[in-house]
């Protein structure tokens, strides 16, 4: 977090737009942003948001931004962690110097962020309640808790000012896990919280992330000496429990963080086949690969190809025919209708489209226009082969149709590319349909997260990507680099 931030309160209606133009998913080096929003003649985007806060840079034209331009990309000879640490660390921000394009024209992002919060209205400071007298002795008999203030009372020891630190910490804690089992409870009981959240001016996305976080862990499996962002960070994980565990021999969230994004890049020690992948195109890697038992690929979107048709009628039953009839395929699509439609036109030869899954993540927030819908899933189609045994699918939320994970983020762990997408969901389709040593083939394969997870649960993995870059970003994440 910059050193040097400021806080400014604005209207509601202004914070609304404000955290409209947040897109975890969009803000990335040399790409176009969502709308920015004017705030005193300023133009501002927001990078981040929750707990009632969002957090915006200013947006400058290129020509009149003198700093230096920042790069994600890893500079030769230094590490991913300490680089993106450095980064985190800078007191203008992790986003200053950003170029982006608005339009046809390129802006930099400028820094240290400011953090907008919704400025105080009648109707949100009418907080009688706190004078009550449960809450005037929460923090011990000394203190006085108000509306608008705390009252200490005579002297009070130094005991009992820890005492006071150590109650209202842990109040501030558990205020989310409050939040979370409470809207989870009303939800149950009467339906969708939102309205409840818009009349108590709550946000609602925090709420939602909130309840999400509770709904991972039954009240047991809550760990006393874990903050709630321990449990935030560890939420998307299987093995989420054995995670905290492990933090709970003293590591912070931000360790536990480093520590989970450590482990799912291959270690140098990893006993398994390591995942290959070539620089090639799809055409002629394709046809020199062997039968698949899984093709799990994410190909560009009609928003990266000029005519969608005539790609997905070029790439997909080159690919097809390389599945074994036992075997399965996810493709991961853009949800545009003119996506769908050329897609769902391809003759699929003797695999079976037998479900349109949905990918949905709840980490793209605000509308991007006031016409249409915003899009926070993705299409993902699955096939069958004619003699494909079950999947195996223990878990049985798992085996839904529409799966609920999270984009990756830049801000709470890696994130290589605008198009990445999260290692959890990549493991669990993994596991669903194949079992060790099977071979899974991904021919858009990017920064190799396909092919990683497969290596991990000891799969056989090979992949080709067009782009030198998404190959090097692959290479540097464990898989290795064959020559076509
Ligand atoms: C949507 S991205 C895949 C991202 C990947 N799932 C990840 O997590 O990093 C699509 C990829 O297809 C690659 N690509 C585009 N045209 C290609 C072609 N003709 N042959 C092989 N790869 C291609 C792009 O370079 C890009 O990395």
């Amino acid at each position: 977090m910059p050193k040097s931030i400021s806080q400014v309160a604005v209207s509601p209606e202004m914070f609304d737009k404000i955290e409209g133009s947040y897109s975890a998913d969009r803000i990335s080096e040399g790409t176009a942003v969502r709308k920015p929003v004017e705030v005193e003649g300023k133009l501002y985007l927001a990078t981040g948001s929750g707990m009632g806060k969002v957090e915006a840079y200013q947006l400058i034209p290129r020509e009149e931004f003198t700093g230096g331009v920042r790069t994600y990309k890893v500079p030769p000879g230094r590490e991913y962690d300490e680089y993106y640490e450095s980064l985190r660390n800078d007191p203008n921000g992790f986003y200053h110097g950003m170029l982006v394009k608005r339009g046809a024209h390129e802006h930099a992002l400028v820094g240290p962020p400011i953090i907008f919060v919704v400025k105080a209205t009648k109707k949100n400071t009418n907080r009688a309640l706190v004078t009550h007298s449960v809450a005037l002795k929460i923090l011990g008999p000394s203190f006085e808790l108000h509306p608008t203030g705390l009252t200490v009372i005579g002297k009070p020891t130094e005991e009992e000012y820890e005492e006071a630190f150590r109650r209202l910490s842990l109040i501030e804690d558990s205020q989310a896990w409050w939040w979370g089992d409470l809207a989870n409870a009303q939800e149950k009981h009467y339906g969708y919280v939102q309205e409840f959240c818009e009349r108590y001016e709550r946000n609602w996305a925090t709420i939602t992330t909130y309840q999400s976080v509770c709904n991972h862990y039954e009240p047991l499996n809550r760990f006393k000496g874990l903050s709630f962002k321990h449990h935030m960070v560890a939420a998307p994980l299987d093995d989420r429990l054995e995670w905290l565990k492990k933090a709970e021999f003293g590591w912070s969230a931000a360790e536990l963080a480093k520590q989970i994004r450590l482990a799912k890049i291959l270690p140098p020690s990893f006993d398994g086949v390591l995942p290959t992948i070539s620089h090639a195109d799809y055409r002629n890697w394709l046809p020199q690969q062997p039968n698949c038992d899984l093709l799990l690929t994410d190909p560009p979107y009609s928003t990266e190809v000029k005519d969608i048709q005539s790609f997905a009628q070029d790439w997909l039953p080159l690919a097809l025919v390389k599945i074994k009839p036992t075997g399965r395929a996810y493709i991961f699509i853009g949800a545009y209708p003119k996506e769908l439609q050329a897609y769902l036109r391809i003759n699929t030869g003797n695999m079976t489209l037998a479900n349109i899954m949905v990918w949905e993540y709840q980490n793209a927030i605000g509308p991007a226009s006031k016409l249409d819908y915003n899009l926070n899933w993705q299409a993902l189609l699955y096939y069958r082969g004619p003699d494909a045994p079950e999947l195996d699918c223990p878990i049985l939320t798992e085996q839904f149709a529409v799966q609920e994970v999270n984009a990756p983020d830049g801000r709470t762990g890696i994130r290589y590319n605008e198009w990445q997408k999260p290692d959890e969901l990549a493991e669990r389709l993994i596991r669903h349909s194949t079992k060790p040593d099977h071979l899974v083939l991904d021919c858009f394969a990017g920064t190799g997260t396909f092919l990683l997870a497969a290596a991990k649960f000891k799969r056989v993995a090979r992949g080709c990507d067009i782009s030198k870059d998404m190959i090097e970003i692959a290479i540097k994440r464990g898989c290795e680099f064959v020559q076509l």
